[in-house]
């Protein structure tokens, strides 16, 4: 269960950075960097509770590809529901590489926060099953930002005209970048699979639409396809720049502009009164108090001074703002 939640982290890392690199739309560019950071935090939230509970270590299951250290603190995740709905795109001016990406980004984050929900009171121990809790209702902010970023004057046929295209291009995609031959025919498939769901849904949205499917996609290209490989140098960058901001309405601004009556600060005092009680950051406090130090797998020191600590946990970074305005 945690060696799948470390490819679910993994995955909502890599995939959020190639789609970033991929994207043109600048609300939905902000949300994927907004979000990549969060995920990144979990990878290292789950892989300590990994070493801490079984003694493996996580950077064989992520092959070296990700790098396993902290990033937006989880504990500076928690936000005010409506500082998690984004401006939505509109269907018949975005490019239909942003509508795609949308709805990708919205299905993983969905998938991952089902896997948590359901999985959670199955872990082994309290501090475990607490933190799968937690960070479940973290992959639940993921979703909602994300869906709102879809149009949601969509129609029902023209939803499910996308749906059945986001699938028969993720398998494609897959049976492109697979080099294992026996996996490769499972991708080809289901893409042979996806396309007879993308034709019948064609045809029932010109018969009880009268609209012809070219009409959602006007551009002749096909969109660039999905290849994973190493983005570290991407994220270390998005977290460079990234990692103070928060949700602020429907925009991100860095926390320490907030007023002190923010909906951020006033669900930060809320919820995080005490610490010490933060499952996200209780297991890195048991993870040194067992291991001596954290578990990480770093190329490089990290990119925030603050973050680079290995015996002492961080939980300010991204809430600094609070404790500025109490200070004052
Ligand atoms: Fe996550
Ligand atoms: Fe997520
Ligand atoms: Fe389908």
């Amino acid at each position: 269960m945690l060696e799948t939640t470390i490819a679910y982290e993994q995955l909502a890392i890599e995939l959020t950075a190639i789609l970033a690199q991929n994207e043109r739309d600048q609300d939905n560019l902000n949300a994927l960097n907004f979000a990549l950071l969060e995920d990144f935090d979990h990878l290292y939230r789950f892989a300590n509770l990994l070493k801490m509970d079984y003694d493996i270590d996580a950077d064989c299951l992520v092959g070296k590809f990700t790098e396993i250290m902290p990033g937006r603190p989880t504990i500076s995740e928690h936000r005010y529901p409506t500082d998690n709905i984004k401006r939505s795109l509109n269907n018949d001016t975005a490019h239909p590489q942003s509508i795609l990406i949308s709805s990708i980004i919205t299905a993983a984050e969905q998938q991952t926060m089902n896997f948590y929900m359901n999985l959670a009171n199955f872990y082994k121990n309290d501090y475990g099953r607490k933190l799968f809790s937690e960070i479940a209702l973290i992959e639940e902010q993921h979703v909602s930002q994300y869906e709102s970023l879809k149009d949601p004057t969509c129609t029902w046929l023209e939803g499910w005209v996308m749906h059945e295209y986001v699938e028969a291009y993720l398998y494609y995609s897959m049976m492109q970048d697979e080099t294992d031959d026996y996996i490769r025919c499972i991708w080809e498939d289901h893409f042979y699979m996806e396309i007879a769901h993308l034709k019948l849904a064609t045809s029932l949205l010109k018969k009880y639409e009268g609209k012809e499917y070219t009409d959602l996609f006007p551009e002749p290209d096909f969109p660039k396809l999905i290849k994973f490989g190493e983005n570290k140098e991407y994220i270390r960058k998005v977290i460079a720049s990234t990692v103070r901001l928060t949700g602020c309405g429907e925009d991100y601004c860095e926390n320490t502009e907030l007023p002190e009556d923010s909906y951020f600060f006033r669900h930060q005092r809320t919820l995080n009164g005490d610490v010490e009680c933060v499952p996200s950051h209780d297991v890195i406090n048991r993870a040194i108090d067992k291991l001596g130090k954290d578990y990480r797998y770093q190329d490089s020191p990290h990119p925030i001074e603050e973050l680079g600590d290995r015996k002492e946990d961080n939980t300010t970074v991204g809430r600094e703002g609070m404790f500025k305005n109490e200070e004052e």
